[in-house]
């Protein structure tokens, strides 16, 4: 049996005051069982929050992004042991958001990652096509060269331990999700690449869709076979529907 897994990735939502109510409405209700798992990956300044509030919970949390970098003159970046340091269990890397908006390319992806790796943390490892790459039939290309960069820098060994996310851009905050069945079909396509490297990781590796999963569509997703899970952006900001997503699980 896979893990599974159901995270909130807030973006650059929040603040103490709406957090506070958020998390300890999500606290009271989701008990995590073995290999079920619930996390939330929030701003980074809030992360000595999320340990205040959620240390001894069953909620996990993290950071929505890590710095390449270990230590240095790199002002804004923060590390992924800085993270670390405040009880995480997750760094999302690779969000499209970071790659379109920020220039995160799949070079850059694979230094964040092994960060991540080398801190401890669970990677959060997402990957995804834009429309006009899904419209050329370019799907599979571009996923699977966004996981190859990983696995060329670092070895395949890596993604054991690790989650990766299929989110697709032209389902991220559109409102607009893929099917069950689009998404199943590129979430198998993922696992078999990695099973063409290494069978045992393939079989492992929790696979967890992103883009647009609210409560009234999250049972179908998580039905299908390859799917493992969520990953969640702005449902993630309310409290009943991130719980709802959780209980379909
Ligand atoms: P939405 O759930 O808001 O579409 O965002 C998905 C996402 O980007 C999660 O990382």
């Amino acid at each position: 049996m896979r893990n599974r897994f159901v995270i909130g990735n807030w973006k650059l939502n929040g603040g103490l005051a709406a957090n506070a109510v958020l998390l300890d409405a999500l606290k009271a209700k989701v008990l995590a069982a073995p290999g079920r798992y619930c996390g939330v990956c929030v701003p980074a300044p809030y992360l000595a929050q999320a340990q205040a509030l959620l240390a001894g919970t069953s909620l996990g949390w993290g950071s929505q992004d890590v710095s390449r970098f270990e230590t240095g003159a790199y002002t804004g970046d923060f590390s992924a042991g800085m993270v670390a340091e405040f009880g995480s269990k997750y760094a999302i890397v690779g969000h499209s958001e970071r790659r379109s908006l920020f220039g995160d390319t799949d070079a850059v992806v694979a230094q964040k990652y092994d960060q991540v790796r080398k801190a401890g943390l669970t990677p959060v490892l997402c990957v995804g096509e834009t429309l006009a790459e899904r419209e050329a039939g370019e799907t599979e290309s571009v996923v699977g060269r966004q996981l190859k960069a990983v696995v060329d820098a670092h070895g395949v060994a890596v993604l054991s331990g690790a989650v990766l996310a299929y989110e697709p851009v032209w389902a991220i905050g559109t409102g607009k999700t893929a099917t069950p069945e689009q998404a199943q079909q590129v979430h198998a396509y993922l696992r078999g690449l990695v099973a063409g490297w290494d069978q045992s990781v393939a079989k492992q590796l929790p696979i967890v869709y992103g883009g647009s999963v609210k409560k009234s569509n999250a049972a179908e997703l998580f039905a299908m076979a390859d799917i493992d899970g969520g990953l969640i952006g702005g449902a993630s900001l309310v409290a009943e529907e991130f719980l709802a997503i959780w209980a379909a699980l």
